[in-house]
């Protein structure tokens, strides 16, 4: 990295800091050259120590003790995002390195400070990164605006205060490796992409389904967003770009990112019944007895916020006009999964016997679909491609059959954890991982055209409203449960 580095995380009593950003940084310590300082800013009033020993016993068990050799590297300092910031750059010149450090701006704050936090920056003097001057960065949590205007409005003030280059708008699921994968995958194995369209794949399901409900104290945030703005609009358009975009010229950020901006303009959601949202009753989540989301605490009488989303999406462009991408979100559902599967088309003619069809309630004999590529996320990080095999016996049977690859097996453990990538990439600078302005704004225009639609309700521990099934039409298949 060269120079020392100053890590601010504005808004730094929030639980992000211990639970995601505080772990990443301390396994990042171990692995930087230049010994880098934390300063956490929030508004109660803390000695250094104080904030140290809060954090201390916030972290995750697993990292207290290697918190110990780090804790003297971690400063406080008592300040209001949305006032003058002037102490946080006299405290950040006391620090080594001083104003010769480059330094990193995380702005974990609720949304309505981002703009006062910034233009307080500005003022401060924080964010000047003249002509050879270190770098100066700022780390933007989302929700990224409410819908395209505020989005474009945020962006309009962004760009009025930093270089589109100093801007890093986070997306975490872009952090986590099996999301990476989805496009390292595609483009790196010739055998898919002669495939990889409209000829030879009949339909992409994405499903990121949550055993959590709305965590304690997260109602005010989650009540006012919903499930579409708070999983939809960023994780899962992000999930369908890696899936759906044109192989890139080259890695350069700039060259991946307009790949994906692309088939974000691209996206439309056809029609009013396309678009399927819900919201869980009480019920039963993995053996125990959950509320309803209108019972949690702090969710207000009368809310019509949904909690699942269910969606029939189709891509406009040459590769994939006619494909159905059909996306599914919701809390309180059976089972924890995040999931991408890829139905190829089924052979032209049905050659083997009967048991290759099924008959739908209607009538209709569907030929099953054997050609499956499954990218599971997580919890499990496997890749894995179903096909057909005959069945031993004088018949030509099909039975379905199975490819698989599991991350443990070939790298053991879990995959690090996302932010611990994402931090990384902004302390060098490279924002490939993260979201540029024209991308923010295309996903932002793809969901503010959804029509409203009516929100249903559906037992926690269930798979959602039951007309979310039927966004898949004919013999195309169903929902997967993981
Ligand atoms: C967050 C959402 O961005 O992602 C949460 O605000 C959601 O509501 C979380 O639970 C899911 O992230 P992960 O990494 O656990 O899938």
């Amino acid at each position: 990295m060269g120079i020392p580095l100053q890590i601010v995380i504005l808004g730094a009593s929030g639980d992000l800091t211990a639970r995601k950003l505080v772990p990443a940084l301390l396994s990042l310590a171990g692995r930087c050259t230049e010994p880098f300082r934390l300063v956490g800013v929030a508004r109660r009033p803390l000695s250094h120590e104080a904030f140290r020993a809060q954090l201390r016993a916030e972290l995750p068990e697993e990292d207290r003790q290697a918190f110990d050799g780090f804790a003297e590297r971690v400063h406080y300092l008592q300040g209001d995002a949305g006032e003058d910031l002037t102490p946080l750059g006299h405290q950040l010149e006391a620090l080594p390195g001083g104003a010769g450090a480059g330094r990193l701006f995380y702005l974990a704050l609720k949304p309505g400070l981002f703009l006062p936090a910034m233009e307080n920056l500005a003022r401060g003097g924080l964010l000047a990164q003249e002509n050879g001057a270190p770098w100066r960065r700022v780390v933007i949590e989302k929700p990224f605006g409410h819908d395209l205007a505020s989005a474009r409005a945020l962006n309009r003030t962004l760009q009025s205060l930093l270089r589109e280059d100093q801007i890093f708008r986070i997306d975490h699921y872009l952090g986590k490796e099996t999301v990476q994968n989805l496009f390292a995958f595609r483009f790196n194995n010739t055998i898919f992409e002669p495939l990889w369209n409209r000829q030879h794949i009949e339909l992409v399901q994405i499903t990121v389904a949550e055993e959590l409900g709305v965590e304690r104290g997260r109602a005010g945030y989650y009540d006012a967003v919903g499930a579409m703005r708070d999983m939809v609009q960023n994780h899962m358009l992000q999930l369908l770009a890696l899936i759906a975009m044109e192989p890139p010229s080259s890695l350069r950020p700039e060259t991946i990112r307009d790949q994906k901006v692309a088939v974000l303009k691209s996206l439309r959601i056809p029609s009013g019944d396309a678009c399927v949202r819900g919201r869980y009753t009480a019920g039963n989540v993995g053996g125990q007895a959950v509320q309803g989301y209108l019972e949690e605490e702090g969710v207000p009488a009368g809310s019509t916020t949904e909690t699942f989303v269910a969606l029939r999406a189709e891509l406009e462009n040459w590769r994939w006009a006619g494909v159905p991408f059909l996306l599914r979100h919701g809390k309180r559902l059976p089972k924890r999964f995040t999931e991408v599967k890829v139905q190829f088309r089924v052979p032209p003619i049905q050659l083997s016997d009967a048991p290759g069809t099924e008959v739908l309630a209607d009538g209709l004999a569907c030929a099953l679909r054997p050609n499956q590529l499954t990218l599971s996320l997580q919890p499990r990080e496997t890749v894995s491609l179903g096909f057909g095999v005959k069945a031993p016996g004088p018949g030509m049977t099909m039975v379905p059959a199975q490819l698989a690859f599991d991350y443990k097996d070939r790298f053991g453990g879990q995959t690090a954890p996302a932010y611990e990538r994402l931090l990384l990439d902004a302390m060098n600078g490279d924002p490939t991982l993260f979201l540029r302005n024209d991308e923010v704004e295309a996903a932002w225009a793809a969901v503010d055209a959804i029509p409203g639609q009516p929100v249903r309700d559906y037992a926690a521990g269930t798979w959602g409203p039951p007309e979310a099934d039927r966004l898949f039409h004919g013999c195309e298949g169903g929902w997967s449960h993981g």
